[in-house]
């Protein structure tokens, strides 16, 4: 059982950012599924994502109606071109694929609400990675998860690696530690998780039952160099398996 410091937890209620406490684990700390609140500034976020966070951030209603319209339906039909993640030491069961280039997702990620976002939170340069996948994940089998893990530093400027949630129903929690700290968040639908690689240690708990789909992207400043060979596309079977290596 994970416990935190009582004035923490107090934190938390006071900002109403802590739900009732999850029968499993009683003295954790979550964000439950439609009990966060978005009422940060802009400039309490710009500070979040480097310090008070612990360089994690959660946000929100992301996308507009008429952008989650086109994004929902385009990820919809992506569920018949699902493939089993490639082998890896820290995620398991998962299913997924990458969008294409021409995807009106990526065209929406490139310079939509979320775009506008990374913006403001983190630097006006950021742009979408070009160099990496955008995927499209799901947890829907027993024991998808998440292990312990900190995101490989893909650019000389380490990028922002995205979560955006689609849908949710499942028991899954997304965890970070801050601190020493473990918090905890259970992704609402239409909000991101944004963090820095090379940053928090963070994870998902296993499923157990639900679904939930999430998008993978990163965004990193235009005069970022891309590390070459770091990185490969985990949805993609025609790569040799030894080559294989992730931590996203
Ligand atoms: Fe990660």
């Amino acid at each position: 059982m994970l416990i935190i410091p009582s004035c923490m937890t107090s934190a938390y209620q006071s900002t109403g950012l802590i739900g009732s406490h999850h029968s499993q684990s009683a003295s954790l700390p979550v964000w439950r599924r439609g009990t966060y609140k978005n009422n940060h500034s802009d400039e309490t976020l710009e500070t979040a994502l480097s310090n008070q966070m612990g360089g994690f951030l959660y946000r929100t209603s992301v996308f507009d109606k008429d952008e989650l319209n086109t994004i929902t339906s385009e990820l919809s039909a992506c569920a018949k071109r699902l493939v089993p993640e490639t082998a890896s030491s820290i995620a398991h069961h998962r299913m997924g694929t990458a969008l294409p280039k021409t995807s009106p997702t990526v065209q929406i990620l490139r310079d939509g609400s979320l775009s506008r976002l990374v913006k403001r939170v983190v630097g006006r340069d950021y742009k979408l990675c070009e160099e990496l996948p955008i995927e499209v994940r799901t947890y829907e089998k027993v024991g998808a998860s998440m292990a312990w893990h900190v995101d490989d530093v893909l650019y000389d400027s380490p990028q922002v690696e995205v979560i955006w949630t689609l849908e949710n129903t499942s028991n899954c929690r997304t965890m970070w530690k801050q601190d020493g700290n473990v918090r905890a968040v259970e992704t609402d639908p239409n909000a991101v998780v944004l963090l820095r690689a090379g940053g928090p240690l963070h994870c998902v708990t296993s499923l157990k039952w639900g679904r939930r789909v999430i998008l993978k992207c990163a965004y990193a400043s235009k005069e970022a160099t891309f590390s070459k060979g770091l990185h490969t596309n985990q949805f993609d079977l025609q790569l040799p398996k030894k080559k294989r290596r992730r931590k996203r």
